[in-house]
């Protein structure tokens, strides 16, 4: 028992990567045949945090549909149930009923947001302009990760934050009595730090203004509207300049959750890659704002067809077919990573068979999401015998026809990385080993099985 505590408490204090009590390691291998099929991808990880705080805030029922069940989101619904809000699942699909912006309740314990950027930093939003009083925390990766993004503007509102080392989570909020709106210039290209100071505007009296100098996803803007706020968005070149009109009545919006185009990524490079195949991924979310890695691969040669176009719940969604190509080096601009930034791990792998020298440039980004992902990225290709490169910001990647592989990633409590290296396995001449798949549950519930009814090759070693 003694021991038990005290390995636990180790765990905890050493802020490594040792939280997962049983590692699941899986190897990848190539398929003997090619990938074939239709899936479904799970819903947008975005889009679900979002309808489960928005419909927590408003009034009357909201019915979700398609919602992710993943981890990351499944953390947001127990907050929001800690702050008062009827969430529960009804059938397929999940009910949300809260009674109106201010009418949280404060939580009687500490709020874990796992391994959720993305619950965390949008929650702190919602927080701070509540007369409440909380106490955030996360696993070992998301208490890695920096809040001081969010607190610094958040403070603007009157809200007090004591974060662990002044910047990380555990962290203690004191949200506003009497809120004021912010003004703010994003210093980052960040969704999140938008979406955190918009969500406190709602409960601020007067306007709330964002500006982003470079565009990045707007879901929260799209479902802000969808609820029945006034957000105008005004464009200037690049930059985006977002205002809502604080302590708006948010009226219960039922939502229908697209495929989520980050968690499509996997396969769709997977059948590039993987000789012969086609694969049809259906109702995947097209926001542009989202597709970076779309446009990247068909730059590269990428026979990637979208058809039935359509809009869903405000959204823009489609079909997607695949199939197999040689790709091309490519050279990706910075302004580009905002609407690809989760992507840039799996177009790594893409990058790595391709034929000639790929460069992912302004990815400082990287360093800061569920891994140190410039580097975890960099490492898991050199694990496979792949030349790669960092340069400042940018990653160099040489491609190769044929990647020798059998090597084991490290991937460090980040979902993105293990999927990536999965599939990268599938190509490589012999198999690649992941050390760890149980954090792939926070996005994509059923990777492993979706993949394998495709044809890929994945066993437990
Ligand atoms: C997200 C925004 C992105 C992304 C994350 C989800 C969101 O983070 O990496 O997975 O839902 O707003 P940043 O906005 O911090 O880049």
């Amino acid at each position: 028992m003694l021991l038990q505590l005290c390995q636990t408490s180790c765990n905890v204090l050493s802020g490594g990567f040792m939280e997962s009590p049983v590692r699941k390691p899986l190897k990848a291998s190539r398929p003997e045949a090619p990938l074939a099929g239709a899936v479904t991808v799970p819903g947008d990880k975005s889009i679900s945090h979002r309808a489960l705080m928005f419909g927590a805030l408003a009034v009357g029922e909201t019915r979700i549909t398609g919602l992710l069940e993943g981890e990351d989101v499944l953390r947001t619904a127990a907050a929001m149930r800690a702050l008062g809000a009827r969430v529960e699942r009804s059938g397929a699909d999940w009910l949300v009923a809260g009674s109106g912006i201010g009418g949280l309740t404060p939580p009687e314990d500490v709020l874990d947001m796992g391994n959720s950027g993305t619950a965390a930093r949008l929650l702190c939003g919602i927080l701070a302009s509540h007369d409440i009083f909380s106490v955030m925390t996360g696993d070992a990766s998301l208490r890695k990760r920096p809040m001081q993004r969010v607190i610094a503007p958040l403070r603007a509102c009157g809200a007090r934050f004591t974060a662990r080392g002044g910047d990380r989570l555990p962290l203690a909020i004191q949200g506003a009595r009497d809120a004021l709106p912010i003004s703010y210039r994003l210093p980052v290209a960040s969704a999140q730090v938008k979406s955190a100071i918009l969500l406190a505007g709602l409960n601020a009296r007067g306007i709330t203004e964002v500006e982003e100098p470079e565009a990045t996803r707007d879901h929260s803007e799209n479902m802000l509207r969808h609820f029945g706020a006034a957000v105008t968005v005004s464009r200037h070149g690049d930059s985006r300049h977002i205002q809502l009109a604080g302590q708006p009545e948010l009226r219960a919006a039922d939502i229908a959750v697209p495929g989520d185009p980050s968690s499509a990524a996997f396969p769709i490079v997977a059948a590039l890659l993987v000789p012969g195949s086609r694969i049809t991924l259906t109702a995947i979310g097209l926001n542009p704002l989202r597709t970076g890695l779309f446009e990247t691969l068909r730059e590269m040669g990428a026979a990637l067809t979208i058809s039935h176009p359509r809009i869903q719940g405000g959204e823009p969604i489609g079909d997607i077919i695949v199939e197999f190509t040689e790709l091309s080096a490519i050279d990706v601009p910075p302004g580009r990573a905002p609407s690809m930034i989760d992507e840039y791990p799996i177009l790594a792998v893409a990058c790595a068979a391709a034929r000639g020298t790929s460069r992912l440039r302004g990815l400082a980004e990287l360093r800061v999401k569920e891994s140190d992902r410039f580097s975890a990225t960099a490492a898991m290709l050199g694990a496979a015998g792949i030349r790669v490169e960092a340069e400042a910001d940018d990653l160099i990647i040489h491609g190769m026809p044929a990647i020798p592989g059998g090597g084991e990633v490290a991937t460090q409590m980040d979902h993105r990385l293990a999927m990536s290296a999965l599939v990268l396995g599938g190509i490589t001449a012999a198999p690649m080993t992941i050390d760890d798949s149980t954090f792939i549950d926070t996005s994509f519930p059923n990777f492993v099985g979706l993949m394998r009814g495709l044809g890929a090759e994945i066993t437990p070693p």
